[in-house]
């Protein structure tokens, strides 16, 4: 492949990890500090909770394997030139662990017949953890060097 190529590709791969990323963490925010709220004051009606609550899942649900799949191949472009250091490969190490724990508790609520709406603990712990991917994520791209 020539290298006008892949670096289109690269930007491909860059684009759907971070549209993907931003529709998590966005929509996990939004829950937190919008929905939820209202959902407790009464403002908006329970089933308008159960109904978001569906459809955010199937998004969800929708973000894991392509944050998977980019995420592994952005791992080794970015691993296979040999550039990345040991700082590196540990905050990438760190980063990769929080995502999989927050695949592991959001998947558990997209499934069929499990209750739609996670407890608040876990949609903070969710929202927590994005937001450290989303520190970690510059970070990396700052000790890598591009
Ligand atoms: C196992 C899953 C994942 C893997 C293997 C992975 C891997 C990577 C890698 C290698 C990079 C490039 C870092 C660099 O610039 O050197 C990256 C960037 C990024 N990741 Fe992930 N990631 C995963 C999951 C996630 C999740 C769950 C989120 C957010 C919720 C996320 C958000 C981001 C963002 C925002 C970037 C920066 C994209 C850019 O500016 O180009 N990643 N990821």
């Amino acid at each position: 492949m020539d290298g006008a190529m892949l670096e289109a590709l690269r930007v491909l791969l860059r684009w759907l990890h971070l549209l993907a990323a931003t529709a998590w963490v966005g929509g996990s925010l939004f829950y937190l500090v919008a929905l939820r709220p209202a959902l407790r004051a009464g403002t908006a009606p329970p089933a308008v909770g159960s109904a978001v609550g569906r459809e955010f899942g199937h998004l969800v649900r929708l973000c894991i394997p392509v944050l998977l799949v980019t995420g592994a191949l952005l791992t080794f472009d970015r691993l296979a030139d040999g550039r990345g250091n040991v700082l590196y490969a540990g905050l990438l190490a760190l980063k990769i662990a929080a995502a999989l724990v927050m695949f592991v508790i959001a998947w558990e609520f997209g499934r069929p017949g499990v209750r739609r709406r996670p407890s608040d603990a876990r949609a903070a712990v969710l929202l927590v953890l994005g937001v450290l991917i989303l520190l970690l994520a510059p970070l990396l791209r700052a000790v890598y060097g591009s």
